[in-house]
């Protein structure tokens, strides 16, 4: 490829959970190449993630996915300036393929290593497809694991204003999926399940917290599904699987979509954005954008192959990271439980 000099182009890596991606973006923003090779329908056979499984996926295919990522971008390990890779949070078997990868390039190409939390990648999706959004912001960030308010006032700058205290959002609804028989992944089942029912049908908890707070909690509202489901088999009723679907995600939706208003009220911005598997969910995009609207503010969000698992976004994350100075050593070990503007 015509490279010029000023061009920074990142290879990068991530493997944090049941997704092997690999993907070259150029100067942060411009995506060259996104490969991603998902294991989704062999851990639908178990219901969930096995980490066992995902680790010896990611053994088997990630060299493959790493040189169709260069292929796909036309470009030669020797022009790539520098490799960034997810190294938590995660599942560490998971992580420590991805990891040990990026460290073989590093060193055998000698080339800057750089590794990336997983959900400032998450956040960083936002660079990509609108190449002049900034910070600051105000992002929520919804995947299988998290759930986090984060006020990001500059580039790898974040302030974590509210987290979950028990089920991350994702979580939630692939254990509601189970519970109503739906299967896994959860997320993309409910959201079908949910068009053809009615919001209004269940009164499940919509859980705000005390006043003022910015955390959730969705593990209340999962064992409400769960009574609800029980007490229903018990009294011989029937149950309508796309009306609890509606109603719960309505109850995740107004939820996640008041706090993330409020919390940029309080830091005086303007601009919202989304990240994360959950944030592909179309009812949620568009209540999002509603509300934005109603407030006059702006919003960002990925497109849908960019919001669930993907390497561009660490390449993204990765390439800020670069040109702050980020460089790490080959001792960089896989953090499952990273916090987020943790640096180890
Ligand atoms: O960000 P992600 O791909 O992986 C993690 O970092 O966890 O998020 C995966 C989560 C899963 O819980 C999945 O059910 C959820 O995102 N998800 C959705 C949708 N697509 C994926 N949740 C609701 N609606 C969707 N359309
Ligand atoms: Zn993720």
């Amino acid at each position: 490829m015509n490279k010029d000099e000023n061009d920074v182009l990142i290879l990068a890596i991530e493997s944090s959970c049941d997704e092997t991606a690999a993907s070259v973006v150029k100067n942060g923003r411009y995506v060259l190449s996104n490969i991603i090779s998902s294991q989704i329908d062999l851990h639908t056979l178990y219901g969930g993630v096995v980490p066992e499984i995902a680790s010896r996926k990611h053994i088997e295919n990630i060299d493959a996915v790493i040189t169709e990522a260069l292929k796909q971008a036309d470009v030669t390990l020797d022009e790539i300036d520098a490799i960034g890779v997810t190294y938590g949070p995660g599942l560490v078997g998971a992580l420590l393929v991805g990891l040990a990868e990026a460290k073989a390039l590093a060193f055998a190409t000698n080339k800057p290593l750089i590794g990336v939390h997983h959900i400032e990648g998450h956040i960083s999706a936002n660079y990509i497809e609108d190449v002049n959004f900034e910070p600051p912001y105000m992002a929520l960030v919804v995947s299988g694991g998290h759930t986090n308010l984060v006020y990001v006032s500059d580039y790898g700058k974040y302030e974590i204003m509210g987290t979950t205290r028990d089920d991350a959002a994702g979580e939630a609804f692939d254990k509601v999926a189970r519970v109503i028989g739906m299967g896994y992944p959860g997320g993309p089942k409910i959201e079908k399940a949910a068009r053809e029912g009615n919001k209004d049908a269940i009164q499940f908890p919509h859980v705000f917290l005390e006043d003022g707070s910015y955390d959730f909690s969705f593990s209340g509202l999962k064992s409400a599904v769960l009574n609800y489901v029980n007490k229903m088999k018990m009294t011989g009723q029937e149950i309508v699987p796309v009306d609890i679907a509606a109603s719960f995600q309505y109850a995740v939706v107004d939820v996640l979509v008041t706090k993330t208003i409020k919390a940029a009220k309080e830091k005086g911005i303007t601009k919202i954005a989304m990240a994360g598997g959950v944030a592909a969910n179309t009812a949620l995009r568009d209540a999002m954008k509603a509300a934005c609207e109603k407030n006059g503010f702006t919003l960002n969000i990925p497109s849908i192959i960019l919001c669930t698992d993907n390497a561009a976004m660490i390449g993204s994350a990765a390439y800020y990271e670069y040109i702050a100075g980020r460089r790490d050593g080959l001792e960089l070990n896989a953090v499952p439980n990273l916090k987020l503007g943790e640096r180890i």
